[in-house]
Parts: C-alpha cells; sequence; structure tokens
C-alpha cells in the first residue's frame, strides 16, 4: 500500500485525523498567507509555480524509476510544495534542515533558492543509513544543478547541529525532519530557536508524534499554525 493510501486509510478510520487532514486540504494556502501577511493571490501564484513546474515533472519521474519509493506524500500541497512557496515568500538566506533521506524536502527548498537566486541550505543526516550502499546516497532526488546552494553534513543531529549553528551564528528558517522522539525534537527546537532571527520560521514534520511542538509554540513568543503534520512558527 502506497503512503498516500496508508495515511488516507488512517484517516478514514480516525475522525479526528480525517477532520484535521481535511481542514489543512482545505485551508492551506488561507494558512500560509495568514501566517505570512501574503495575499491570498499572492499565495496561490507561489502554488501554481511549483506545481506547473517543470522541476516537478522531473522529480516526478526521478522517483519514478526507484520502485518501492513512494513521492505521492511529499507533493501533498501542504507538505513539500508549502516549504517551497514559504522560501519564496520569505526569501531566507541561510536554512538549516535535519533529515535529508532521498531529499525531497531539499530538493523543494533548493529550487527556491534557486528561482529566489538567493540562499544556502546546510543539512544534517546520518551515515550508512540502509540503501546507501546500493547507490542510494542521501539526497539522490536533488537535481545536481542545485546543488552549489546545498551543504551535506552527515552525522546526529545531536552532535552537529550545534556546532553548524554556532558557525552560521543566525538563522533564516530551520526544518525538522529527522528523529521525531520528544527528546530529539525538544533539542533540535531549542538549538534552532536560539539562533532563529525575529520573523523567521521554524517548521516540523510529524509534529503529531510528540509534544514538542505544542510545548515550543506554548513557551516562545511566536505565530504558529498546524497543517496535519507539519507545524510552522514565526519567531515574533
Ligand atoms: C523522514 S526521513 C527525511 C525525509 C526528507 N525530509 C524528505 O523530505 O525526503 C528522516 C531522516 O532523518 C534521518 N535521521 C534520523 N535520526 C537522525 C539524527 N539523530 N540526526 C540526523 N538525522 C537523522 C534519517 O537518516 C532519515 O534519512
Amino acid at each position: 500500500m502506497s503512503n498516500l493510501n496508508k495515511n488516507l486509510s488512517i484517516a478514514l478510520r480516525n475522525p479526528f485525523k480525517f477532520y484535521d487532514y481535511a481542514r489543512a486540504y482545505f485551508n492551506y494556502k488561507k494558512t500560509v498567507a495568514i501566517l505570512t501577511g501574503t495575499s491570498l493571490k499572492e499565495v496561490n501564484n507561489f502554488y501554481h509555480e511549483i506545481f506547473s513546474s517543470h522541476f516537478v515533472a522531473e522529480i516526478i519521474k526521478k522517483s519514478k524509476c526507484r520502485s518501492g519509493f513512494s513521492y505521492l506524500t511529499m507533493l501533498t500541497p501542504f507538505r513539500a510544495p508549502t516549504l517551497y512557496v514559504l522560501c519564496r515568500i520569505l526569501k531566507p538566506e541561510v536554512l538549516v534542515e535535519t533529515g535529508v533521506a532521498q531529499g525531497f524536502s531539499s530538493a523543494f527548498i533548493l529550487y527556491a533558492l534557486e528561482v529566489n537566486k538567493k540562499g544556502r541550505l546546510y543539512s544534517i543526516d546520518l551515515p550508512n543509513q540502509p540503501g546507501q550502499e546500493i547507490g542510494n546516497k542521501t539526497g539522490w532526488l536533488i537535481p545536481d544543478s542545485f546543488r552549489k546552494r546545498w551543504e551535506l553534513i552527515l552525522g546526529p543531529s545531536k552532535e552537529y547541529l550545534p556546532v553548524l549553528l554556532k558557525k552560521l551564528n543566525r538563522i533564516d528558517f530551520f526544518y525538522h525532519d529527522s528523529d521525531h522522539s520528544y527528546e530529539n525534537m525538544v533539542f533540535e527546537f531549542d538549538c534552532a530557536w536560539h539562533y532563529l532571527r525575529r520573523e523567521g520560521q521554524l517548521l516540523a514534520d510529524d509534529i503529531t508524534d510528540s509534544l514538542a511542538f505544542d510545548e515550543l509554540v506554548r513557551n516562545k513568543n511566536c505565530t504558529f499554525r498546524k497543517l496535519f503534520k507539519m507545524g510552522i512558527a514565526c519567531k515574533k
């Protein structure tokens, strides 16, 4: 069963999850517009820009070549395409992400940086992951032409994230999609929030796995929204 079908069948069996999914699906453009103070028309244009791009067609083609890899869930509008839209609106210069795997999120972020003609993405993932030995190098989906704006750091975020953030000193955008344990999410959010500039954005996938995102937005001065499993917090 594909990830999309799995998510849908979980959502259909659980009315609360189904409600959350439907709410995100019907409101994601309005949510992004409100959070970023951008007009709905402009937000619409950015979503149109990404979905009509050759880039998405290329990503689908490339991911279809690898059997067993499901690209459909990441293409849900309020997942990777929303990363693209937020980066087009915010035009961040220094971005950090944890959790790369095949590189879906990294590729959408890097495409936005290409179109913006500015910005650099620093990504952290573990070395020696299953499948890498047969040539599935971390970030294999990322087009070669985007890699000049990308730096990949291989190692646990617990060790490498503090060092990276200290070196960068200030960041505009942080995306968490690595180990979703409560301890690791709290650790990454605390580190990233300290270096995030005012009006910068912290995003996290799978926020329903623990209470870490809820605690963050309760304790920090920020505006935030949830799009099903994705949380977006803007520092005030
Ligand atoms: C859900 S996948 C990331 C998917 C990716 N963001 C995408 O859109 O294609 C999670 C990734 O986090 C990495 N990871 C897990 N624990 C980690 C840790 N402690 N530090 C850094 N990366 C970690 C895994 O190796 C895996 O590649």
